[in-house]
């Protein structure tokens, strides 16, 4: 924020005339100049506010005495988010959302650290529960919401969201309602949840009353039915008889095999079958490459794989690769680069620095790895997404391997580091807020008519006019 030119030193002096503490004549010298705090006296009180403000600006933060244009942080204690929005109101200030308000805690996780810390949900100022506990400045983290009015985007580019799921009985829940619908390719309901699932993936704090998810998006009524129901009874009845329902215990047991989609499982549902079983004994269906590999090593690839194996598959494949292309860059994509320990699968995104492509590498490598014992590449393809099962000792393991021009790397590392539901929404967010287009190819900007270049994800959410977010707060 560069609303404002601050001077380096404000003198105490002229600011808190009228005060007789000695302390309070000093000038201190302003280190973080890109912010303005304004605390509310509001149910905090004359003494703690002055005694709050000395605090802040011995620290080196600029604390204005009153409510100027200037001030862009705006810190309150036991009052509520309508309650200072009523407050600003009596103020005359114009557009109140240009402040961010934020809870006491922010300010002294502020103090304690010595300098600003970033502005996240959790001090941003919420509708408290009846009885607050008067907090304390050492306890910022007892500060935890019972209901956050304040803005939470509806996409999960402009979120953050770890491993670190609270909400875990909620979003499994939604899950599988999107997979239900999915597997019905009703795409706009299976959206739905899985929007919900994210958004709540993001939360702080877990839910536990109604009140929690008031004001925020990605909750419609069938997202609201089932909250409440987990709510009172512990577990959704809607959910229940999904997981219940005879298609979708057998479209669940069909598209875990690999290669079989939606489509195929519709097929074999419609024949009568029902299970794997069912199917494998089947003599008459004709099966894909895929599918036969799928089902000869079913049990090996529907137990997940571990970052010790990932890592281990790395090596080899960088090895492999590195044969043909010594200056090779080899990186571990998907949930493995969010900071997952287990994945379905292992993502590699392989690109050669230097005006030099080789259209031949896929082919190459699998040609070597042919020739190796141990190694099965019969659902080997060289298509862009190569998809293989590889047995190393007795365990199959799926890896995809994606090659990239290297002037495409960041577009494509973005895309296939994901998540799905994370991609989507900054493709949804290129396309609405910006007129722009994205792929795991490149960037267009419609309204001037270019590709916008970018030599790192960093340089793509600028071009976007998004925060950075790191990979592993892209667990959406
Ligand atoms: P995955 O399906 O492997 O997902 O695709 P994941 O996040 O790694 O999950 P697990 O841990 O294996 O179960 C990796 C990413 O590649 C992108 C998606 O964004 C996905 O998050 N992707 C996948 C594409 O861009 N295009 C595709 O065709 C497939
Ligand atoms: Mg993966």
């Amino acid at each position: 924020m560069d609303r404002f030119k601050a001077p380096a030193v404000i003198s105490q002096r002229k600011r808190q005339k009228g005060l007789h503490s000695p302390k309070l004549s000093c000038s201190y010298e302003i280190k973080f100049s890109n912010l303005v705090i304004f605390i509310l006296q509001r149910k905090m009180g004359r003494t703690r506010r002055m005694f709050l403000m000395e605090l802040g600006r011995r620290k080196g933060f600029r604390v204005e005495s009153e409510l100027s244009d200037s001030v862009t942080h705006i810190v309150a204690e036991n009052n509520s988010y309508l309650e200072v929005l009523d407050w600003l109101k009596g103020q005359a200030v114009g557009d109140s959302s240009r402040f961010e308000l934020l809870d006491i805690s922010w300010f002294t996780a502020c103090m304690e650290a010595g300098r600003p810390v970033d502005s996240e949900i959790k001090y941003h100022l919420m509708v408290r529960q009846e009885q607050p506990q008067s907090p304390s400045l050492n306890t910022p983290e007892l500060e935890m919401p019972a209901f956050i009015a304040t803005k939470v985007s509806q996409y999960s580019c402009q979120r953050k969201t770890t491993l670190n799921n609270y909400n875990k009985k909620f979003t499994d829940a939604f899950e599988v309602m999107a997979e239900n619908y999915e597997f019905k390719e009703n795409e706009i309901f299976c959206l739905e949840f899985l929007r919900a699932a994210s958004l709540l993936k993001s939360l702080p704090f877990s839910v536990t009353r109604m009140k929690d998810i008031q004001g925020l998006p990605c909750v419609g009524d069938q997202v609201r039915d089932i909250i409440e129901e987990i709510i009172e009874e512990g577990e959704s009845s809607r959910v229940k008889e999904v997981l219940n329902d005879e298609r979708y215990k057998a479209f669940k047991q069909f598209t875990s095999v690999f290669g079989v989609g939606v489509k195929t499982s519709e097929k074999w549902y419609r024949m009568g079958l029902r299970t794997v079983e069912e199917v494998k004994a089947d003599k008459t269906l004709k099966l894909s490459k895929m599918q036969k590999a799928g089902f000869l090593y079913y049990e090996d690839l529907v137990s997940c794989v571990s970052k010790a194996e990932a890592d281990a598959v790395s090596l080899i494949v960088k090895n492999t690769v590195c044969t043909f292309l010594p200056d090779a860059l080899v990186t571990i994509t998907g949930g493995f680069r969010r900071g997952k320990n287990i994945g379905h699968d292992i993502d590699f995104l392989i690109t050669n620095p230097g005006p030099r492509e080789d259209d031949e590498l896929l082919h190459k490598v699998i040609d070597l790895w042919k020739k190796q014992p141990g190694v099965d590449n019969s659902t080997c393809n060289t298509s862009e997404k190569l998809e293989m099962a590889e047995v190393k000792d007795w365990k199959a393991i799926r890896v995809d391997l994606v090659i990239t021009p290297f002037e495409q790397y960041s577009y494509a590392l973005l895309g296939w580091t994901g998540s799905r539901q994370f991609g989507r929404d900054l493709r949804r967010y290129a396309s609405h807020e910006r007129k722009m287009i994205l792929d795991n190819h490149a960037l267009y900007d419609r309204r001037k008519r270019i590709f916008l270049k970018a030599g790192s994800e960093e340089e793509i959410f600028a071009h976007l006019g998004l925060d950075y977010v790191e990979p592993w707060e892209r667990n959406a």
